[in-house]
Parts: structure tokens; sequence; C-alpha cells
């Protein structure tokens, strides 16, 4: 486990990714239903970005760099979540998905937050501790699903966002969300995965399309021609029943979303892998 989020965060895959679970959750905070959100590959919340990790890499310089001013009305939620972390305008501290979730979700609602790095999972209970809806779990990300579905909560949102180290995370990423399915099939599972190795993504697709999900939503985004398989040229995210209006939220704002943050030659992508 040598993956540390603290050199990323607030990357442009970390802009996806955040960006689409703040829709996520607004969209599903239209009924007043208790919701459930888990994370199972959580970090620690929250990040400083002129710390030793993100100064080494400055990598959050061309994604929530570039966002963290833009006023257009579906950013709002996800800017509001960053902006309750910096007091004044200056951008320093980063939430990661535990915090956003936390920061943008109701006094019903409940948050079951995993993290398997001893001292990461334990900075995150240092994070959350003010908050008696969360509960943080330093276990086997793989393990979650069997471990805490069905959730009491009729509706869960669940991100899985592991961190791509070992060549099987795609494929243990598949088998966790067939076993959240086979739970609650209504589950709302977010899987996010980086755009490298067009090959591996290519067979990751396929076994998509034959999982038991009854709905797969795909969003790419590129900021660089996705032809060299060593870098992240970008990254998406396959949305299990996606929360009605999703797909019309994300339409709009890709194409702005790529020209701010395209390196090279940017670009999107947003279809069925499975549709009703
Ligand atoms: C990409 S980061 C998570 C970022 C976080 N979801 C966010 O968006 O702010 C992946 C995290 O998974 C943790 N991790 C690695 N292997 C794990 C495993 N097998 N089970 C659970 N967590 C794991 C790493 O320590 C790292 O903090």
């Amino acid at each position: 486990m040598n993956y540390r989020h603290a050199y990323h965060a607030g990357n442009h895959a970390d802009v996806l990714k955040h960006w689409v679970l703040t829709r996520c959750l607004a969209l599903l905070q239209k009924k007043p239903a208790p919701l459930a959100y888990i994370d199972t590959h959580a970090g620690i919340g929250l990040y400083d970005l002129k710390g030793e990790e993100a100064l080494k890499t400055d990598e959050w310089q061309a994604g929530i760099g570039r966002v963290w001013t833009s006023t257009h009305p579906l950013l709002a939620d996800y800017l509001h979540a960053v902006r309750e972390l910096n007091e004044d305008d200056e951008l320093r501290y980063y939430p990661g998905s535990p915090e956003i979730a936390r920061c943008l979700t109701r006094s019903q609602d409940h948050l079951h937050l995993n993290e398997k790095h001893p001292a990461d999972g334990q900075l995150l209970k240092d994070n959350m501790r003010i908050d008696r809806r969360v509960s943080v779990h330093l276990g086997e990300g793989w393990h979650v699903p069997r471990a805490l579905l069905p959730t009491e909560e009729k509706r869960l949102l669940m991100l899985i966002d592991p961190p791509f180290e070992e060549g099987d995370d795609l494929q243990n990423s598949v088998q966790a969300l067939e076993e959240s399915l086979a739970r609650m099939r209504q589950a709302i599972v977010c899987l996010w995965y980086p755009v490298k190795d067009i090959g591996q993504l290519r067979r990751f697709y396929q076994k998509l399309e034959k999982s038991n999900a009854p709905k797969l939503l795909r969003v790419e985004l590129y900021v660089n021609q996705p032809n060299d398989s060593s870098k992240l040229n970008g990254s998406g995210l396959v949305i299990c029943n996606p929360p009605w209006g999703l797909e019309a939220e994300l339409r709009e704002l890709l194409p702005w979303l790529t020209e701010t943050l395209q390196q090279g030659e940017g670009g999107w992508r947003l279809d069925w892998l499975i549709a009703e």
C-alpha cells in the first residue's frame, strides 16, 4: 500500500470524481428519505495543498486550481464544499470524498467510510470525529459490500475509488459492484478508474456490460489524448443506477470542464454501457 492520495488531491481526476459525487448527492436529496453514503477507499478526507506531499507534484494547480473561481451553477455545491475549508480567498485545503459527502448531506443521512492504511485511517477518524453521522472502518475495501450491505436506509450512494497500484483493481471493482447489487439492486454505485491503458479498459468495459447492473452510465474526461499508457491522460466513472437528471447535467458541464482542465488536446465521452 504505497499510494497516498495527498500527492494527487485536487487534480483533474479528483475534480471530475468529486463533481459527479456532488451532483449525485444533490439529485438524491430531492427526496427527504434518509440516505446512506459509503466510501470503500476513503483516504484521509482532508488535504493540505501547501503540505509536503501536494507541493511535490503541484497536481492540484491544473485541477481545482483552474475551477475554484468558477460561478457555474452546476459547480456550486462542489465549490461550496471546498470554500467551507478555506476561510479567505486563498485556496489551501481540499476536501476528499468523505468530507464532500459530510458537508453535503443532511441530519437524517449516514456515512460509512472505509480506509485500510492504518495511519491514513487514523487521520480520517480524526478529521471526521466531530460528526456523529459518520462511522469510520479500518478494514479491507473489497469486503465492504459483504460487511455493510444492505444498509438500513433504502437509498445508498457508494463510491468505489481504489488506488490502482495493483493490476487487479479493475477486476476487483467489477466484483464489488456485482456484490453490492446482489445485496441492494437499487444502489447507486460510482466506480472511478484512471484512463491509462486502453486495452485493459476495453476488457473492463466488456466485463461491466455483462454484469448484473440494471443501468450503467459511463463518463470520461481526457486532459490529453489517451495514447500514452504511462500517463494519467484522463479518468472516468461508471455510474450504476444514476439519479434522474444526472446525464443531462453531465452533458451540460463536460464541454466546459474539458476546455478548462485540458493540458493538451482534451476530450470527453458520455454514454450508456447498459441502457434500460
Ligand atoms: C484514490 S485514494 C481515495 C481517495 C478518496 N476516495 C477521495 O476521493 O478523496 C485510495 C485510498 O485507498 C486506500 N487503500 C488502498 N488499498 C486499500 C484496500 N485494499 N482497502 C481499503 N483501502 C485501501 C489508500 O490508502 C488510499 O487512501
